[in-house]
């Protein structure tokens, strides 16, 4: 695919482990648009890991540096945006993505999100909660916050990052 077919950015959301780093990479080796995640902005940035923001400038910091970061993506040229896992659960963060992009939800079942990140110690969420019912409940509780924001949703659950980087051109494209 060319650059120049998409004009708008592809803004990633999902629960942590949904693969929406691997895939926003992918995606930009495919159309050569450049890539963006927002937890490595965000992390360089403070000069610290996401575990220490929150542990250090509490989470409610963290979630207004996300929407602060959001803002700065439109305008101009199209690109991949890989998004934290919580920055859907926020209604102002919706409206900004669908001001300058697609959002597209990438889901995937409890069972698979609990292989992708038990050995991660890097999610404050799931620090101390890592077990595949916490993971299942918190994602219940998600699930009608990221519905709402997507205006694409591909399950990841039996798919190769390729077939899902292909899914999502394909879907953003008609
Ligand atoms: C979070 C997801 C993380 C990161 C932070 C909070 C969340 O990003 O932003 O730990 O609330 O779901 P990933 O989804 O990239 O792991």
């Amino acid at each position: 695919m060319k650059t120049n077919q998409l004009q708008k950015n592809i803004f990633l959301i999902g629960f942590m482990g949904s693969g929406k780093t691997s895939v926003s990479l992918q995606l930009s080796d495919m159309t050569g648009l450049k890539k963006q995640e927002m937890d490595q902005i965000l992390t360089q940035r403070e000069k610290m890991t996401v575990a220490e923001i929150f542990e250090r400038k509490g989470e409610p910091y963290f979630r207004e540096q996300e929407t602060v970061l959001l803002k700065q993506f439109g305008g101009g040229d199209p690109q991949i945006i890989s998004c934290g896992g919580g920055v859907a659960m926020k209604e102002e963060n919706v409206g900004i993505m669908r001001e300058s992009g697609t959002v597209v939800c990438l889901t995937a079942s409890a069972d698979v999100i609990y292989e992708r990140v038990k050995d991660s110690r890097e999610r404050p969420i799931l620090n101390g909660n890592m077990s595949v019912e916490y993971i299942q409940q918190l994602m219940e509780a998600r699930r009608p916050f990221y519905e709402a924001a997507a205006d694409v949703i591909v399950d990841t659950s039996h798919m190769r990052i390729d077939q899902v980087a292909e899914a999502v051109l394909s879907a953003v494209s008609q």
